[in-house]
């Protein structure tokens, strides 16, 4: 009786930390220092604005389809588009834009960190249009507030949820979103 009493709790605790060690390496990815992967939409207009959209790509295409949503909203309204991940690579100066989105899965309610270090680095924004989009599956969204502080204070800066729930509508809407916004 005994033996099976171990035999069960050396189960449970394998278990265990075998679940830890999945949710370590799921949560990892919002970490990933990736390389650059630029690319970019050229406009029909050759005297066309500029914007950028930057994403922390999460284990799903989830954040990658809404960045690139956001991007072919963007093209469509005649911007010339540049997407790429958020890292050191980089310009900081992003002042040749007119707008900026960002992207990032949340994990245990913490966006992306290679994200928050990039925006720390930003200049040249506070007179741009930001829409940040972060994807989760809670109603609860502490993440917000730590991309707002890192964005600091910047005029028309926006920020958008998509539950994971609602893939196919968030599509539409982050194209919708990407269209409406005003020039
Ligand atoms: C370990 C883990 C922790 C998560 N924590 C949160 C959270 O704190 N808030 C939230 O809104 N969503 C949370 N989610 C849901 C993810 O943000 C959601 O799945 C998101 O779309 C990430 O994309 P992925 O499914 O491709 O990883 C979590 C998911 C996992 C697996």
């Amino acid at each position: 009786m005994l033996k099976v009493l171990k035999i069960i709790l050396k189960f449970i605790g394998i278990s265990f930390a075998i679940f830890i060690l999945i949710m370590l390496f799921i949560i990892s990815a919002n970490d990933n220092k990736n390389k650059s992967n630029e690319v970019i939409l050229n406009s029909k207009n050759s005297e066309s604005k500029k914007a950028i959209v930057i994403y922390q790509p999460s284990r799903t295409s989830v954040v990658k389809d809404l960045a690139y949503q956001f991007a072919k909203g963007l093209n469509d309204k005649g911007y010339e588009v540049t997407i790429n991940y958020p890292g050191d690579f980089l310009d900081a100066d992003l002042s040749k834009y007119s707008i900026i989105v960002f992207g990032t899965p949340v994990y245990i309610g913490t966006p992306s960190k290679v994200l928050i270090e990039y925006i720390n680095r930003i200049k040249n924004v506070s007179d741009k249009k930001i829409i940040s989009f972060i994807s989760g599956g809670s109603k609860e969204s502490p993440e917000i507030d730590i991309i707002k502080t890192a964005i600091g204070n910047v005029e028309q800066s926006k920020f958008v949820k998509y539950y994971t729930s609602d893939k196919n509508k968030n599509l539409t809407d982050a194209y919708n979103l990407s269209i409406s916004i005003e020039e």
